[in-house]
């Protein structure tokens, strides 16, 4: 079966956005990818899952490096741009420059990453697995910049939302009594 962009059955599904930036024969370039995972701690290694033929895709596999910028609740303009159009037609970074965002350079690749965005990194291209129809470039991080101040920007519904309330974990009675089912059901 297929889960097709629209098809309802991925509604539940809530993803963050990352505005990944690269370098390469498309030039600078970003775009919005909603696949966007840590995989592991250490070391630290991010996964994002790219279509074929993107400017992107072909710029990482290229320089094997990119930058990671989480978009922040307050970048969804970026999200949009950077998801709106392929840096094949559009230099996107100049028209979201032109816009009043601004970008850094990375302190280890030639790679532009996102100003106030809520978690900043490099990646070094580690691996790159073709699942389905889209490419897992997975990244170890080599430089992190992360502003506790800024909340992300939430992906749902092919809509934007803001993080929602805090929901209280089970109480200590509550979980006394799912011990005792967990116990009752030990190998
Ligand atoms: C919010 C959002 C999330 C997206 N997530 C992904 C994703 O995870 N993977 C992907 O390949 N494309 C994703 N896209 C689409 C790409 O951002 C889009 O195809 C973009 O034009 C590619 O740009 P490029 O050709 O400059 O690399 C998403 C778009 C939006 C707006």
């Amino acid at each position: 079966m297929d889960l097709k962009y629209g098809n309802p059955a991925r509604e539940p599904f809530v993803t963050n956005v990352g505005l990944i930036t690269s370098n390469g024969k498309h030039g600078h370039d970003v775009m919005a990818a909603e696949w966007t995972f840590q995989i592991s701690y250490d070391p630290g290694l991010i996964a994002v899952s790219i279509g074929p033929g993107k400017a992107t895709f072909e710029n990482i596999t290229e320089t094997k490096y990119f930058g990671v910028s989480i978009a922040a609740e307050d970048q969804t303009a970026i999200s949009s741009i950077a998801g709106g159009s392929s840096g094949k037609k559009v230099n996107k970074v100049e028209a979201l420059k032109d816009m009043g965002f601004t970008f850094h350079t990375g302190k280890h690749f030639d790679v532009l990453l996102v100003d106030e965005a809520a978690l900043i990194v490099e990646c070094k291209l580690v691996d790159q697995v073709v699942r389905g129809d889209h490419t897992m470039f997975i990244g170890e991080v080599v430089s992190v910049l992360h502003d506790k101040d800024k909340k992300p920007l939430i992906y749902h519904e092919g809509k934007y939302w803001s993080v929602g309330e805090e929901l209280p974990k089970p109480t200590n009675e509550e979980r006394g009594n799912m011990k005792a089912f967990v116990e009752k059901h030990a190998r």
